[in-house]
């Protein structure tokens, strides 16, 4: 994908939505060079969706409640989405599982944040599982999605330190913190650089990947390429 100015983001959330509030902050700064189009979510009761209104967004609720089947609310979600012409569409908490047809009609332009260093603990409760594992660090990941639930190609990564007292819920609310960097500064990222998904490879600027950028590392908080890995500026 070309990066323009003014990227349009469509956001998709179920609940209370702060790495969408993060991602709004962001768009206010002259860095981000993106924007959000309009904010859909499964949930018609979702905080997040009241907090994107209260920002006067554009909004659709996309109920499955009122849709006959997964095939006729997907084709809601589409309709929703489509009518934004988002560049990328941005899962930011969105907890239901995507079809394979529905997410292959968005190959490429589709990202999603998972609090978990990819390829570990795909799915749910992953910071309990961290803690039971006795693993040292944890983390979040920015992947494409593709059919395989949280298996696509991880475009970056953030890492954190578990300590020994921490619970599921401290580990949690602490990563959530840099789960906002970690969006905010991908989203920055794929909206100045041409990014494109080739099977199971991600290509920056004609080069392949070879490992996900580290926030802090390899790329800093406004999506700067800053270590001796890719992506060019
Ligand atoms: C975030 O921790 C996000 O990583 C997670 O849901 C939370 C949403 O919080 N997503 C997943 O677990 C997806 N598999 P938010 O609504 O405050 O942004």
């Amino acid at each position: 994908m070309t990066p323009a100015a003014g990227t349009r983001l469509v956001v998709m959330l179920s609940g209370r939505g702060s790495n969408f509030a993060a991602l709004h902050a962001a768009s206010e700064k002259p860095w981000f060079n993106a924007h959000i189009a309009g904010v859909v979510s499964d949930r018609p009761q979702a905080a997040g969706l009241a907090l994107a209104r209260s920002h006067g967004l554009d909004t659709v609720s996309v109920d499955r409640q009122t849709h006959a089947d997964r095939e006729d609310f997907e084709a809601s979600l589409c309709a929703a989405i489509d009518g934004f012409e988002p560049d990328y569409i941005v899962l930011a908490g969105f907890m239901r599982v995507l079809s394979a047809d529905f997410v292959q009609r968005y190959a490429g332009r589709m990202i999603n944040i998972h609090p978990s260093l990819l390829p570990a603990y795909r799915g749910l409760h992953t910071h309990q599982r961290v803690l039971e594992a006795g693993d040292r660090k944890h983390g979040a990941s920015v992947h494409f999605v593709t059919p395989t639930l949280d298996g696509g190609p991880v475009l970056s990564q953030v890492r954190i330190e578990v300590k020994p007292d921490d619970t599921p819920d401290s580990l949690a609310e602490r990563l959530l913190a840099h789960e906002h960097r970690l969006i905010c500064a991908s989203v920055a990222l794929l909206a100045r650089v041409p990014v494109e998904v080739r099977h199971e490879d991600i290509v920056i600027d004609s080069l392949r990947l070879a490992s996900p950028l580290v926030l802090g590392r390899d790329f800093d908080e406004h999506g700067h390429h800053t270590g001796p890995g890719q992506p060019g500026q």
